[in-house]
């Protein structure tokens, strides 16, 4: 077999059956080279559970520092290379870690889930009132993106528009998006960052830009550009994936009634119900990292400088890992996904996006019956996020149920 899909291609798994494909590619070429295409580099291939888990915890060989995300690695390399967490390399990566990582003390992260849990509970509340609504702009919208702003003390009337930003930077809601909308989005978010980057390098508060601004990294302070880029890399990070993880519960409840009545009902509980829907939802449907040195890999010979891809979407779906994959079980255990990665970049964001869909579920739970599609949910176009852009249901409210 041949693999025939173009996996540079936004749309690709708008009009194809990802599972269908990821199933095949898992029997027939686990590990395969991507043809070039359209003037771009080919690329590696990576499917199977073993080895997409091996590739994220092989830093020695394959670096993250030209960039993770397969369009960023075909156009060239990530400018942010050795200046942002997520594309930089050890030993660089490890003093930036421990430096982000405060930025999820116990003390902030209670801070935050508490006003997650409230914000969610709120938004849920009134759309249970409402009956037919889209989810995804009535209530995924507004809680990662306030999420991270709340840890960044971004203020309120800038959200609306970083939200905008946010939303074209990594994928797009239309089919005809020009690249260079998502690098003006990409950019615009950056030079908004520095700007606060500045004003709060000289009045320092209590928050995580403050924080990253007076810290020191090797021996100096980062830059007004990496501050930005790093502060950048929670937003993008912490907004979009999470966003599409929301949406995907309830459309996963909506199209498995019995699923969502297990959980209502308590036969299940939330934490594994959580695990489940990221499992089935993997936003984040690849990461990259190019090749140091000449390597076997699933068989096949990789040379020095190539582009490696991990593809979380069929790793998360191997059947050798996961009994009947795509049967949505809410109380599955064990529960091995890949959907925040492995090893040293494993996302510093899990603890927030676990947060956030925990209370969604809760909220759910305290005040839906039944949930109903209520039109069809528009899909995102990308080749790196897997979601949708509106969602069209139906809420019972549960005393009604
Ligand atoms: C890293 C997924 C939520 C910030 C990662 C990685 C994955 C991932 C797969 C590893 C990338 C790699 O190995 O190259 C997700 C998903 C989320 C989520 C699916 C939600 C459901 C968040 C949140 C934040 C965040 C809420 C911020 C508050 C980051 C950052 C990194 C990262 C900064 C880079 C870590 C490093 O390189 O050391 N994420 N993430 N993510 N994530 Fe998340």
């Amino acid at each position: 077999m041949s693999p025939s899909l173009d996996l540079t291609d936004p749309a690709t798994f708008v009009r194809h059956d990802p599972h269908a494909f990821w199933r095949e590619v898992r029997r027939e070429r686990p590990v395969y080279w991507h043809e070039p295409s359209g003037g771009r580099p080919g690329f590696w291939v990576v499917s199977r559970h073993a080895d997409v888990l091996a590739c994220y915890d092989d830093w020695k060989r394959l670096s993250s520092a030209r960039g993770t995300v397969l369009d960023v690695l075909l156009r060239g390399g990530d400018s942010a290379g050795g200046k942002m967490l997520a594309v930089t390399d050890r030993p660089r990566h490890r003093h930036l870690r421990n430096l982000m990582l405060q930025a999820f003390s116990p003390r902030r992260l209670g801070e935050v889930a508490a006003k997650v849990e409230a914000r969610t509970a709120r938004h849920v509340a009134a759309v249970a009132e409402l009956g037919r609504f889209d989810f995804a702009a009535e209530v995924a919208e507004h809680i990662p993106m306030n999420t991270i702003c709340d840890l960044l003390s971004i203020p309120e009337q800038d959200r609306k528009e970083l939200l905008q930003w946010s939303k074209s930077a990594l994928s797009s809601e239309r089919p005809d998006s020009a690249e260079l909308d998502s690098l003006e989005a990409r950019n615009e978010i950056v030079l908004y960052l520095m700007d606060l980057a500045f004003e709060r390098r000289a009045h320092p508060g209590d928050d995580v830009i403050s924080m990253i601004a007076g810290a020191e990294v090797e021996g100096r302070p980062l830059t007004p550009e990496e501050i930005a880029l790093n502060c950048y890399s929670l937003l993008l990070g912490g907004d979009e994936s999470s966003r599409m993880s929301g949406i995907a519960a309830v459309l996963a409840f909506a199209r498995d009634p019995g699923e969502w009545r297990r959980l209502r009902e308590g036969s299940v509980g939330l934490d594994t119900a959580v695990e489940e829907i990221l499992r089935w939802a993997t936003p984040g449907m690849h990461f990259a990292r190019t090749a140091l040195t000449d390597f076997t890999l699933g068989g096949q010979r990789v040379r020095a400088g190539d582009i490696v891809t991990m593809w979380n979407t069929s790793a998360n779906n191997d059947e050798t890992v996961f009994t009947g994959p795509r049967v949505l079980d809410l109380g599955r255990r064990p529960n091995k996904h890949l959907t925040f990665g492995h090893g040293p970049h494993f996302c510093v964001g899990a603890f927030l996006g676990r947060t956030e869909l925990r209370a969604l579920l809760e909220s759910l739970v305290a005040c839906v019956g039944e949930i109903e599609l209520d039109g069809t949910p528009a899909r995102i176009y990308s080749n790196f996020l897997y979601g949708h852009s509106t969602l069209p249901v139906r809420f019972l409210p549960r005393a009604q149920a």
